[in-house]
C-alpha cells in the first residue's frame, strides 16, 4: 500500500473514532445523539414535550424544566445504548448553552457538566442557532460561506455563515418568531379541537389546513413593506389575523373557542403571508450578498432550516426566490430541521475538528438564555 493511502485511511479512521455525544434541552425537546467524526449517527433519542404544552396552551417554563429533569438521564442513556458506545470511548460531549429558555438550558448544562466531570471528557458549549445553521453540512458538501435563513418557534434570522463560529448577521426578528406566530394563531383558532390537528404543533396544523383553504379570501398585508432591510416582524401580522378571526366570529355568530367554518382559508392566508414575508426579506439578503460579493461565485448556496423550514409551502416559495437569485437551495429533511440531539452532536464534531470552543471538563460554563 502507498504511504499516502495509509495516511488517508489512518486519518479517516481517526475522524471516525472521534465520537461525540450531543445534548439538546434549549426549549421543549430533550434530545441526545452519539455521532462519529464523519457525521454518521450511531444512536439517538428524543423526548418531545409537545403534547403536554399543546394541552396547556403554550410552554410553561417550569413544566418544561420538570420534564427535561425527568427525561434527560434516560434520553442520554438510550442514545449511548443504541450507539453501542461507552462514555469512556467518547472524544467529547457537546451541549446547547444558548439561546433558549433559562430553566430548560440549565437542566442540560448541569447534566452535561456533571457527565464530563464524571467521565473526564472535554466539553463543547453549543449555540443552538449555529447548530441549526450548520446541520446541512452533515448531509451535503456545503463549504463556507453560505447564506442561511433560520426560522423556528424562537427565531427568525438571516445570516452569512462564514465559518464554524463566524456568522455575519444580516437580519433578525424585531418582535416574535414565525413559529411562535403560527402557534399563537393556531391557539386563537382553537385548532386543538380540530379532529385532524389535535396532536400537531401550531405550524403543522396551519400547514395541514391551508392545503384545503383559499388564501385569497383574506388579504393580510405583508409586514415591513416600507423598511429597506433584512429584518422581520410578525407581531403586526398576528394582530391582523386576530382581527380577521374576531370579525369572522361575529359574522358566524359564535364565541371565541369555537371552530370557524373559514378556518382553512384563514390558515392558508396566514401561511401565505408568513411565506411572502420570509421570501421578500431573503430576496433582499440574496441581492445584498451579490452586491457585496459575500458568497462564492461558484455554487452560491441558501440554506433553509429551523422548525418552520419543514413547511412545504414555505420551501416552495423559497425555491422560487433561490432560482431567481441564482442560489442553490438546501433544506435539511424535516426531522433535522426541528430540535434534536443530532444537530448538537454535529456541531460538536465540527468544533472538535477545528479545535474551536473545546473546554476542559472542569471549566465552569454558564448558560445564556438571550
Ligand atoms: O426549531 P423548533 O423545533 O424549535 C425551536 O427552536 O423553536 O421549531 C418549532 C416551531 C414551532 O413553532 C412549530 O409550530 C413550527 O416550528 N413548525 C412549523 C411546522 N412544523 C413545526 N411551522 C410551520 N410549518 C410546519 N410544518
Ligand atoms: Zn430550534
Amino acid at each position: 500500500m502507498f504511504p499516502s493511502k495509509v495516511r488517508l485511511l489512518r486519518s479517516k479512521h481517526t475522524l471516525a473514532s472521534r465520537l461525540v455525544l450531543g445534548i439538546e434541552t434549549s426549549c421543549d425537546d430533550t434530545g441526545a445523539a452519539v455521532m462519529d467524526g464523519t457525521g454518521t449517527i450511531l444512536g439517538e433519542s428524543l423526548h418531545s414535550q409537545k403534547e403536554v404544552h399543546l394541552r396547556s396552551g403554550g410552554i410553561i417554563p417550569t413544566v418544561a424544566q420538570e420534564l427535561h429533569r425527568a427525561n434527560i438521564q434516560r434520553v442520554v442513556q438510550e442514545a449511548l445504548q443504541r450507539s453501542g458506545v461507552a462514555p469512556a470511548e467518547l472524544a467529547a460531549v457537546a451541549a446547547t448553552v444558548k439561546p433558549g429558555l433559562a430553566l430548560s438550558l440549565g437542566v442540560g448544562l448541569r447534566f452535561s457538566q456533571a457527565f464530563v466531570r464524571q467521565h473526564n471528557k472535554p466539553f463543547i458549549p453549543v449555540h443552538h442557532m449555529e447548530a441549526h445553521a450548520l446541520t446541512v453540512r452533515m448531509l451535503h458538501a456545503v463549504s463556507f460561506p453560505f447564506l442561511v435563513l433560520l426560522v423556528s418557534g424562537g427565531h427568525a434570522l438571516l445570516a452569512v455563515a462564514r465559518g464554524v463560529d463566524d456568522f455575519l448577521l444580516l437580519g433578525r426578528t424585531l418582535d416574535e418568531a414565525p413559529g411562535d406566530t403560527l402557534d399563537k394563531v393556531a391557539r386563537r383558532l382553537s385548532l386543538r379541537k380540530h379532529p385532524r390537528c389535535s396532536t400537531l404543533s401550531g405550524g403543522e396544523a396551519i400547514e395541514l389546513l391551508a392545503k384545503d383553504g383559499d388564501r385569497r379570501r383574506f388579504g393580510f398585508r405583508t409586514p415591513m413593506g416600507q423598511t429597506p432591510d433584512c429584518c422581520f416582524s410578525f407581531a403586526g401580522l398576528r394582530n391582523q389575523i386576530t382581527m380577521a378571526i374576531q370579525k369572522q366570529e361575529e359574522e358566524e355568530g359564535v364565541q371565541e373557542g369555537t371552530l370557524l367554518s373559514s378556518v382553512n382559508d384563514i390558515a392558508a392566508a396566514a401561511q401565505h403571508t408568513v411565506a411572502m414575508h420570509l421570501a421578500k426579506r431573503t430576496h433582499r439578503a440574496a441581492l445584498f450578498c451579490r452586491t457585496n460579493r459575500l458568497l462564492p461565485p461558484d455554487e452560491p448556496t441558501l440554506v433553509l432550516s429551523g422548525g418552520v423550514a419543514s413547511n412545504q409551502y414555505i420551501r416552495k416559495v423559497l425555491t422560487i426566490i433561490a432560482e431567481r437569485t441564482g442560489l442553490r437551495l438546501l433544506c435539511p429533511p424535516a426531522r433535522f430541521c426541528t430540535d434534536n440531539g443530532v444537530m448538537i452532536a454535529w456541531n460538536g464534531v465540527e468544533r472538535l475538528r477545528e479545535g474551536r470552543g473545546v473546554l476542559a471538563p472542569d471549566v465552569d460554563v454558564s448558560y445564556e438564555p438571550k
